[in-house]
């Protein structure tokens, strides 16, 4: 089975560069429809504009958050909701403490445990479904529960409970919502269950769990898949060449 897909690799490799080829030649061709007509939203801008996000701004550059939210704006048609913490969220010597003691790659997910990838306007907190998926991700660690009462919505992480005030910022495609405290994450707090330990014993009755030669087995492929890319890569530029 394997050795039948070996033997189709140059096979695909051509018809990749025969594909990338054309599409070359395409994307010379004149009067290219513009893709989207809108206007490139800055986070950044619009934070600062509203003042009180100090921190937060500082913690979207710090964890390089900010150019990823701008370009996922400019791509992603579900839009964007941010819930931004005000200073005085982050003053509490509480949060001040937790925040010193992170890594940053848990900086990163507290950031992104703060955003969540479609666009909620005011109106549709009472239509979402729960737990809500952020950028942090979804499941028991990264919980985060929305309930709605009349004009009321609440959030709740199981570590903080929060009222969201009215949109900072609201667009169709972007709503920024000042929170009054910091949303923590389960899994910043929980510790990680250790790695299972592989037994000797179960070893040899199972070989999936664990085969030496694997490694060995995926560098012979990825070697060979090289040589057939640039094997037909000068292939494809020869040709090109021709063409001109
Ligand atoms: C967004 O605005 C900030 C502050 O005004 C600026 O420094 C940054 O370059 C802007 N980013 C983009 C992508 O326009
Ligand atoms: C939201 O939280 C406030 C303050 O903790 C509480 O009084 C209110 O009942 C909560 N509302 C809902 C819908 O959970
Ligand atoms: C959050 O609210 C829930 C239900 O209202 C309550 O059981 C829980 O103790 C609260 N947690 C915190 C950290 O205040």
């Amino acid at each position: 089975m394997k050795q039948n897909h070996l033997f189709l690799f140059p096979f695909y490799t051509f018809y990749f560069f025969l594909l990338l080829f054309f599409s070359t030649a395409l994307a010379h061709s004149p009067a290219p429809a513009p893709a989207r007509l809108r206007n490139p939203t800055n986070v950044t801008k619009i934070l600062r504009k509203a003042g009180q996000f100090n921190t937060f701004l500082w913690l979207l550059k710090t964890t390089q958050l900010d150019t990823n939210l701008n370009s996922q704006l400019g791509t992603s048609n579900n839009g964007l909701t941010i819930f931004a913490p005000s200073d005085n969220a982050f003053s509490s010597l509480k949060i001040k403490h937790i925040l010193s003691s992170l890594t940053h790659q848990q900086l990163v997910e507290l950031m992104q445990f703060h955003v969540v990838p479609s666009f909620i306007s005011t109106f549709q907190f009472d239509t979402l479904t729960n737990p809500l998926k952020t950028h942090a991700g979804s499941g028991g660690r990264f919980l985060l529960i929305v309930t709605t009462n009349g004009n009321t919505v609440n959030l709740s992480t199981g570590l903080t409970n929060t009222t969201i005030d009215k949109p900072v910022y609201s667009d169709d495609h972007l709503a920024i919502y000042k929170l009054h405290k910091v949303l923590l994450p389960l899994d910043i707090f929980i510790p990680k269950p250790p790695p299972p330990k592989i037994q000797p014993d179960e070893e040899e009755e199972d070989d999936d769990i664990y085969d030496p030669n694997a490694k060995e087995k995926s560098e012979a492929v990825s070697f060979y898949v090289r040589c057939n890319l640039i094997l037909f890569g000068l292939i494809g530029v020869t040709s090109a060449l021709f063409c001109l």
